[in-house]
């Protein structure tokens, strides 16, 4: 499958989408994106994720109903976990976070290059929301949930656009002139 957008292009077309069609996603599709996913880097080429993917309409609503702030219906969902048994022991061990996040944005950029929409949402380090998956998808417990994916045609338009805020970057070293706090009524999405 060719892609031909160019890669900033597609990181500012990146938009969370929350509305699909319901036209199937082929597994060839969603193959492709894990393999974009595990050509992310990874520290010391450790490799510790795994990715669970779900298009079963039972397990999807399972998963659905246990995370209050994703209650949208997708044709797929990509679940990315750490396995502690792959990755680093000592103080990297919680690079696997930055790994699994790095997989992540690839999926999302693929999937936005293919004309797919995505959402991502937080799981792991946030309790409430990675432990119901456990008995959901019969995690053991030395896999991490860190976030789903949500995957399909997107039935909603979204602009590309970066947001790119010059009070965000420092030159040489950090000045404390800028932003310290969160704005009031800021908005989350
Ligand atoms: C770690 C993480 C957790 C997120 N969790 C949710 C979520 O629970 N529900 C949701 O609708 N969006 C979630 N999002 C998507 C953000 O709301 C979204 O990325 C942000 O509003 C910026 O919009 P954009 O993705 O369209 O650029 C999450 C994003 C990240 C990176």
């Amino acid at each position: 499958m060719g892609c031909i957008m160019d890669v900033i292009e597609c990181m500012y077309k990146r938009r969370s989408i929350r509305k699909y069609s319901d036209k199937h996603l082929e597994d060839e599709i969603l193959l492709t994106l894990i393999k974009a996913a595990t050509a992310a880097p990874t520290a010391c080429n450790s490799k510790p994720w795994e990715y669970i993917i779900v298009t079963d309409k039972e397990i999807k609503s399972e998963i659905k109903k246990k995370l209050y702030f994703a209650q949208y219906d997708a044709p797929a969902m990509i679940v990315v976990c750490g396995n502690m048994k792959l990755a680093m022991s000592g103080p990297v061990r919680d690079y696997w976070i930055q790994d699994c996040s790095a997989a992540i944005e690839n999926i999302l950029l693929a999937a936005t290059s293919m004309g797919l929409g995505s959402l991502c949402i937080g799981l792991h380090p946030v309790e409430s929301s990675a432990r119901p998956l456990y008995k959901i998808l019969d995690l053991p417990n030395e896999v991490i949930p860190l976030g789903v994916v949500y995957l399909g045609y997107p039935a909603e338009e979204k602009e590309p656009r970066t947001q790119f805020d010059e009070k965000h970057v420092y030159w040489q070293k950090y000045e404390s002139r800028k932003h310290r706090a969160r704005k009031k009524n800021s908005k989350y999405l």
